[in-house]
């Protein structure tokens, strides 16, 4: 079954809104894990605009499924990464003025830094996933780099317009999937996916790990942070 990894950086989002302590993102993963959580992701972020560096170390240690940290392929967050180990580390793209990570890592354009940051990673016994568009080029760069998996960037499917055009980008998907498992590599997948858009993805051949946050905390909101993981498990599982 795809596991579900929940990305619980929108917790913290709320928090930093008024500086204070509550919610605790640390016991949205808890309620995550009681839903069914099979990973908890968290974007440690340049600008520390969501999570914090104390958010990741109480993670470290309460978390009991697989941590899975996103980072820039920048030195002193893989430091930080370096130090506190998660079983994951995902790079990806960051740009100070986005909204929300816009775009595939370009692994083939920056090939020197993204094997250093993987090497380092990887030295200190973290498994190494890379955050890419479904563009072969990028893939081939994966391998080059030494890179474990590839999370691919499901953005433009989750914002197609058109049935027509959501369907073009599933294909696209397929394809780059294909050529992720022919590398050898393990294939992952988030970004914009939601409780009605999901399951095609959940459903492409070797698909192991999907990273949602944005969906599942806005029903979370409704319903419970709980109830909210285990409806999104219950689509992963049909
Ligand atoms: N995967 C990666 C690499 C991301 O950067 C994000 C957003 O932080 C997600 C998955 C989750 O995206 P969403 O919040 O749209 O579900």
């Amino acid at each position: 079954m795809v596991q579900l990894g929940v990305n619980i950086d929108h917790v913290a989002t709320i928090r930093q809104a008024r500086q204070t302590y509550e919610p605790d993102p640390v016991w949205a993963a808890a309620l995550a894990e009681l839903g069914g959580a099979d990973g908890i992701t968290v974007h440690l972020r340049e600008d520390r605009r969501h999570i914090q560096e104390r958010d990741l170390r109480l993670l470290r240690e309460t978390v009991t499924v697989k941590l899975n940290l996103e980072l820039a392929c920048v030195e002193d967050i893989v430091d930080i990464a370096c130090s506190v180990r998660p079983t994951q580390a995902t790079l990806v793209p960051e740009r100070r003025e986005e909204v929300t990570t816009e775009g595939g890592l370009d692994a083939d354009g920056n090939l020197t830094r993204v094997r250093q940051a993987t090497r380092r990673l990887q030295d200190a016994g973290i498994f190494v996933s890379l955050f890419l568009d479904p563009d072969l080029k990028q893939i081939d760069a994966a391998t080059a780099v030494g890179a474990q998996a590839v999370e691919l960037h499901t953005g433009a499917y989750a914002l197609a317009a058109t049935p027509a055009v959501e369907q073009a980008e599933l294909l696209k998907q397929h394809a780059a999937a294909r050529a992720i498992v022919e590398a050898g590599l393990h294939l992952h997948a988030g970004h914009g996916l939601n409780y009605r858009n999901v399951q095609p993805i959940a459903r492409i051949p070797r698909m192991e790990e999907l990273n949602i946050g944005h969906s599942i905390v806005a029903r979370a909101v409704m319903v419970g942070f709980q109830t909210a993981v285990r409806e999104m498990k219950n689509l992963l599982s049909q």
